[in-house]
């Protein structure tokens, strides 16, 4: 936070960038902004006209049923109709979707008619296994094609896609799968990852062993030089390559209301349940296109790539839904930046002419860390256009990116956003915004952020909130409404959308994010709520009771740390912490590990028994803890403290 006040610095957008750019310099962007705040069902309206529909709208936004927000009623679409059939229709059926490279060098290429082709065959092969319109899929897939075709093919036919991401553990998928009563599960034998094998259908197994609702699991063999061992349960699982021998490749959208459900998301909240966050067709159709238009200022030339996993809301809106929808060729990658050395991403970046390229702040850093000489002979050329995601960048990290990666001239868009907006909310757009190292900048057209206190007052440090609605917002908590409104809706009573992100509003207007206020924790650009490993570790037999809070990482950004009381009798050893960190592995992933598992016999309290998690906060970072003479028990911080020195 420190650092990020002190930054000044600024950069112009580059002119060669600005003179091809959709959105060319800062009257441009004003003037557009303008009218979409002044005139925003005529500019959504604007937008949603470049885009197909089998029916139009009667309304661009109903708002009688607030928050509960709609968005182009009564309309009927399809958004892989959108992606695909709209390509081909303009055009573009030669012209490449996608090349894919697996994690062991292996190559696909696929272009939009071929994309159709092969997403309408997933579309017969569901219906073939009896998928309908408004089946809850859940898919558990490696990043190879098959999992683009599995989402399109799941929005063709109507059928609501729940991508869990393949770090995921067993029982995560249990819980995601029980939450919305999935039918189905797709799934692959394995994935690569860092060399080795993920063997996923294993876990799937084991996650859906007991959930009555799957009838199917479905399974892609990935492929490649090693046989992955697979077994199948007579009746239940199929192949994909069996079924899908004699479907044809033609399948016709299915018609879909502008407010039914395209997917579900599931994300980390305060509480430990996660949140199926839901989005609809029509709205998040317009944003992901229109987001992806602008922001990164798509052309007919450009090659995207951005390294996300779509098991996380970027790969859905800025892999999956946005880029093909603006008809662009992108990279997809398998596979681990540093496999099988740490200059694989500009190995592919020189390979494919890379033009724009879309990453983390922890991916930037740990290559920082591995150092430059990975960069040595690289010809990264064909950049033009940079981008982060999913965190707080610092500016140091900003810089090296800024010099190492766009040689002092690709702007960068520092997107903030959230599974939950669907697209950006904040982000420079880059033919027309000077950017500075580490800030978000400006709205997207159409949003109005605003930074407040508790009371709702304009404040230059405080809350982030989002004063209207926007088309890609979702539209609720899967089964759980009341959830979706306290989260969002109740802090300025149903006024303005609540993020739980902390911002500074500068003296250009610029945003800068200051990270979470709540109890979610950014590893690494995934959240992971607090409460959520609390009540893991609360499980364990030895464990009275956790606390959890996050802690600045260098690479990670923020990485976790665990106190835990051990219960009289039990011994807080080398291997109740292993126990633990299992524990976490199976309840979770891997990826939610905490760094460190502090033992003590009592945590510091309020006297009316609350868990001062701000202490522990300044304890672990050595800041001065002030007067804790209020605690219930003073010398529990002695304890604490003598385990940092
Ligand atoms: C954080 C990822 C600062 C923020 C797209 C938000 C960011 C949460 C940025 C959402 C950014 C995302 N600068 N912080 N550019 N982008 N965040 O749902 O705290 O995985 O609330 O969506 O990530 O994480 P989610």
């Amino acid at each position: 936070m420190e650092s990020l006040s002190q930054e000044n610095r600024k950069f112009n957008p580059n002119p060669q960038f600005v003179k091809q750019a959709k959105i060319a310099g800062m009257d441009a962007y004003k003037e557009l902004y303008q009218k979409s705040i002044e005139k925003p069902l005529e500019f959504w309206s604007d937008v949603a006209n470049e885009l197909h529909w089998f029916k139009p709208w009667d309304k661009v936004l109903d708002e009688s049923n607030a928050p509960f927000y709609q968005w182009y009623t009564n309309a009927k679409t399809n958004i892989s109709y959108n992606c695909l059939d709209r390509q081909v229709e303009a055009g573009k059926g030669d012209k490449v979707a996608f090349f894919w490279e697996g994690e062991p060098g292996d190559k696909k290429a696929f272009t939009y008619k071929e994309l159709l082709d092969e997403v309408c065959r997933f579309s017969n092969a569901l219906k073939s296994l009896g998928v309908k319109k408004g089946d809850r899929i859940a898919l558990y897939l490696p990043m190879i094609p098959e999992l683009i075709f599995a989402v399109l093919a799941c929005a063709r036919i109507g059928a609501v896609h729940s991508v869990i991401f393949a770090g995921f553990s067993s029982e995560s998928i249990r819980d995601r799968v029980e939450d919305c009563q999935a039918r189905m599960v797709i799934t692959a034998d394995g994935g690569y990852r860092r060399g080795k094998i993920l063997e996923l259908k294993k876990i799937v197994d084991e996650g859906v062993s007991n959930c009555s609702s799957i009838s199917e699991v479905l399974v892609i063999k990935r492929g490649g030089e090693v046989a992955i061992d697979c077994p199948m349960t007579e009746g239940r699982d199929f192949y994909y390559d069996v079924i899908s021998e004699d479907c044809s490749s033609v399948c016709p959208p299915e018609e879909m209301d502008s407010e039914d459900l395209l997917f579900l998301l599931y994300t980390s909240g305060t509480t430990g349940k996660p949140k199926g966050i839901m989005h609809t067709t029509a709205g998040y159709q317009v944003f992901s296109y229109i987001t992806s238009k602008y922001v990164f200022d798509l052309n007919d030339e450009d090659v995207y790539w951005c390294t996300a996993d779509v098991g996380w809301i970027t790969g859905h809106t800025y892999i999956v839904y946005g880029i093909l929808q603006n008809g662009a060729t992108q990279v997809i990658y398998e596979g681990a930046p540093n496999h099988p050395e740490p200059d694989r991403f500009w190995n592919i970046i020189e390979d494919y002419k890379v033009t724009t390229f879309y990453t983390a702040p922890t991916a930037i850093r740990a290559f920082m860390k591995w150092g430059d000489h990975w960069l040595e002979g690289k010809d990264l050329s064909s950049l033009r256009l940079l981008g982060t995601v999913g965190e707080p960048i610092n500016p140091e990290a900003w810089m090296w990116y800024h010099e190492k990666i766009g040689a002092s001239k690709c702007p960068i868009v520092d997107t903030w956003w959230q599974t939950e907006t669907g697209g950006h909310l904040l982000t420079p757009i880059p033919g027309a915004i000077p950017t500075k190292p580490g800030c978000a900048t400006v709205p997207f057209f159409g949003i109005e952020p605003l930074v407040l206190n508790e009371e709702g007052e304009t404040v230059d440090v405080g809350i982030l909130a989002i004063k209207h609605p926007w088309p890609g917002m979702l539209r609720g908590i899967y089964g759980d409404q009341q959830r979706y409104i306290d989260t969002y809706w109740s802090k300025w009573n149903g006024r303005h959308y609540f993020p739980g992100d902390g911002a500074r509003v500068d003296e250009d207007g610029y945003y800068w994010i200051l990270g979470r206020v709540d109890d979610v924790v950014n590893v690494s650009g995934h959240r992971i709520g607090t409460a959520e490993l609390e009540s893991i570790f609360v499980e364990h037999e030895s464990i009275a009771e956790a606390a959890v809070i996050g802690i600045k990482h260098d690479i990670k950004g923020q990485g976790l740390l665990a106190f835990a009381t051990v219960i009289q009798g039990k011994s807080a050893d080398e291997a109740l912490e292993k126990d633990l960190i299992q524990l976490v592995d199976k309840r979770i992933g891997k990826f939610a590990r905490p760094e460190k598992i502090i033992f003590s016999s009592d945590l510091p309290k309020t006297r009316s028994g609350k868990i001062m998690r701000r202490l522990l906060r300044s304890i672990a970072d050595g800041d001065d803890l002030g007067n804790i003479t209020t605690l219930a028990d003073p010398s529990v911080v002695d304890e604490i403290q003598k385990q940092f020195n």
